[in-house]
């Protein structure tokens, strides 16, 4: 028998936006199935059934899996409304695929960023439910101790919302230039989430590097360039997500979590 999938997630499937944003496309009315117009979502399509999205027909595409250590100075949207350079700027035509990049990192944070165009894939890293951990290294303002940083343990007010558990290490403390170097670990992935805890406990990050997505770190790959997951870590990254997912979250010290 023929295997039928749900529209948003063959959408998905071939790079073309995240589930999410698929979603979005159909309600909104830009899909079209064997020429006609769907805006349901949970509309099932077979393997030969057209699909076009803004009148594109949609092709599948292999999946692709980037390690990139993005550097300074660019943003991780595909195409900036003020034209600054974007990690898109470092992939290349190597690359063939639409991929596009899990989750962002702000315009002066370097470090570990994944790209794919597997929509799944990225949603699964990228849902709120799934607790990924990952691990920041900031240079803050001010001589951080371990009592200055404490409420980041148990959670902190950024805004409307209060943090859920995390981890610090403070990797060194330089009185000449008063600032601390610090290791965070977190789990959520709130819009500024690091800056703002940091600031909530009074030091305002200076310099921010993401060292490690879950297991995974920029070790020999050089900023701005890129590698390809093995099958193995793609496998680790789902099973991780799934993991934590299934988890009764929200609040709880991770496995493996350093506590200092
Ligand atoms: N938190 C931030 O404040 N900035 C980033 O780029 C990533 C996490």
């Amino acid at each position: 028998m023929e295997k039928l999938e749900r529209l948003q997630k063959v959408i998905a499937a071939a790079g073309v936006a995240s589930r999410r944003k698929a979603e979005e496309l159909i309600t909104s009315g830009v899909v079209k199935v064997n020429g006609k117009t769907v805006k349901e979502l949970g509309t099932k399509v077979s393997p030969q059934d057209k699909i076009e999205v803004n009148g594109i027909p949609v092709h599948k595409e292999n999946h692709v899996y980037l390690l990139m250590n993005k550097p300074r100075g660019c943003v991780t949207t595909m195409k900036d409304e003020f034209d600054r350079k974007t990690v898109m700027d470092f992939i290349g035509k190597e690359i063939t695929e639409r991929v596009y990049p899990v989750g962002r990192l702000d315009y002066d944070t370097a470090g570990v960023l994944l790209l794919t165009n597997d929509g799944d894939f990225a949603n699964k890293m990228m849902h709120p439910r799934t607790h990924i951990p990952k691990t920041y290294l900031a240079r803050v303002k001010g001589i951080a101790t371990k009592g200055s940083l404490k409420p980041l343990v148990n959670g902190v007010k950024i805004k409307d919302y209060v943090t859920a558990p995390a981890a610090f290490h403070i990797v060194s403390t330089d009185t000449e230039n008063d600032s601390t170097l610090v290791e965070l670990t977190i789990h959520e992935g709130r819009y500024h989430q690091v800056k703002l805890m940091f600031e909530a406990v009074g030091h305002p990050v200076k310099r921010l590097r993401r060292d490690r997505f879950a297991f995974l770190d920029a070790n020999g790959v050089e900023q701005g360039k890129f590698r390809h997951l093995a099958k193995s870590e793609v496998k680790e990254l789902l099973r991780i997500a799934e993991e934590e997912a299934s988890e009764k979250m929200p609040i709880r010290v991770m496995k493996g979590m350093r506590q200092y």
